[in-house]
């Protein structure tokens, strides 16, 4: 992601006790050369004042919709349109509902829905209310369409109880919207999604994969502040801003375009439920139904990750091995078969896995295991990537 010289970033300030490190967010975005201008929240005024901003950022503050100094008292329109990022942060939970559910209550709300700026949210709140379900849902309402979520970080709490919920560091923040992450400068391409496999024109094979954990780790890189391309098989969600998304439909397709794409990459997520069979041959026309049965005859797609990893020059590849049964077992054969450096193991079929919010996963290298536990899609996508960041320079040769 390009970084953020002359970047127009409107700063929404919410009501949690994170604010207090906003101030200091201002100073680091203006410190890499991004404008802020700061909106604050009803909330926000309970933990900072507005002549702190003022002071930081050298401009006023807004603070409500009906302000009468902005041009036709429109201060909502003026913002949205000057804005390339909006950026809240602390984003609470109240905050992260509204904009998930279209709120325009006050002037942060309406803004956001007013801009075609990239979003980006930095959650802040207690670890009870970010597992909350109704926080995750939102989330992802969020990340499917498109908004960047920068954290939380796992730690100390204001309220003296340890866990997911901190926000990012001011620093942090910063450089992950700047691209200067541990990434920094490293292109990755992620697969995601299912492929769909035509039988005629109208039917296809599929699979259940929604693409949310692509979707998540293509964006957990990017915070990470590497240059991401997304080869995306259909699904429902927006990309995440900042990556180049490819989308495709079937496995041929994923097979060319990661082909076309993968030079230069030092890192290969491949995330996609890719079909393992297509039909032969699709009829041309819609097939009629006029025999009891019907036997498709089906022939094996390419294993684009083996093939990748086979390469004599390749990038670090990292595969997911979605299993219903002996999940470490299988998966560590395929770590093997595959000649791949990690392989992401994670059940399906029961609570977690394909479809849902939530996911378990464990990352096997032929070195060890480590358990990235059970969380959001998101979550586990960000434990992934600082995995990966540790162990690239090392293994990638
Ligand atoms: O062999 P299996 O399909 O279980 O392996 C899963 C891993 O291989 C995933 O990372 C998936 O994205 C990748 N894969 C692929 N091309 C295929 C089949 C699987 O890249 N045709």
């Amino acid at each position: 992601m390009g970084g953020l010289k002359g970047q127009h970033i409107v700063l929404i300030v919410g009501g949690g006790i994170a604010a207090y490190k906003a101030p200091d967010l201002v100073r680091r975005l203006a410190e890499r050369g991004a404008e802020v201008r700061v909106v604050m929240t009803r909330g926000a005024e309970h933990f900072v004042t507005a002549t702190t901003f003022h002071a930081i950022s050298h401009h006023r503050v807004y603070h409500s919709l009906w302000d009468t100094e902005t041009e036709s008292g429109m201060a909502h329109l003026q913002l949205a349109r000057w804005a390339d990022i909006v950026l809240v942060a602390p984003a609470t939970a109240h905050l992260i509902a509204e904009l998930a559910h279209g709120f325009a209550g006050d002037l942060a709300t309406t803004l956001a829905l007013a801009t075609d700026a990239r979003l980006v949210l930095a959650p802040a709140m207690n670890r009870r209310m970010w597992r909350h379900p109704a926080t995750g849902i939102n989330v992802e309402t969020l990340a499917a369409r498109g908004a960047r979520i920068l954290g939380p970080a796992t730690g100390e709490l204001a309220e003296r109880e340890s866990g997911p919920g901190r926000m990012l560091e001011p620093v942090e923040i910063a450089q992950a919207l700047d691209g200067a992450g541990p990434l920094a400068g490293k292109r990755v391409l992620v697969t995601a999604g299912p492929t769909e496999e035509p039988i005629d024109p109208v039917r296809f094979v599929g699979n259940r994969s929604s693409g949310r954990m692509g979707y998540a780790v293509a964006n957990a890189a990017l915070n990470a502040g590497a240059e991401v391309t997304l080869v995306s098989g259909p699904t429902a969600l927006a990309p995440p801003s900042g990556a180049k998304l490819i989308p495709v439909r079937t496995a041929g397709e994923m097979a060319k375009a990661v082909d076309e794409h993968i030079a230069d990459n030092e890192l290969f997520i491949s995330v996609a439920a890719v079909a393992d069979y297509t039909p032969k041959q699709p009829a041309k026309d819609k097939i009629k139904k006029t025999g009891k049965t019907l036997t498709l005859e089906l022939v094996r797609t390419p294993d684009i990750l083996a093939e990748v990893a086979a390469a004599k020059k390749r990038p670090y590849c990292v595969g997911f091995a979605a299993e219903t049964t002996d999940v470490v077992e299988h998966a560590r054969a395929k770590l093997r078969e595959k000649k791949l450096d990690l392989i992401c193991a994670n059940r399906v079929g029961d609570e977690h896995g394909f479809g849902r919010e939530d996911n378990a996963l464990v990352a096997i290298s032929a070195d060890g295991e480590t358990d990235l536990g059970h969380g959001s899609k998101q979550v586990l996508a960000e434990r992934l990537i600082a995995l990966i960041a540790e162990r690239l320079p090392h293994e990638s040769g």
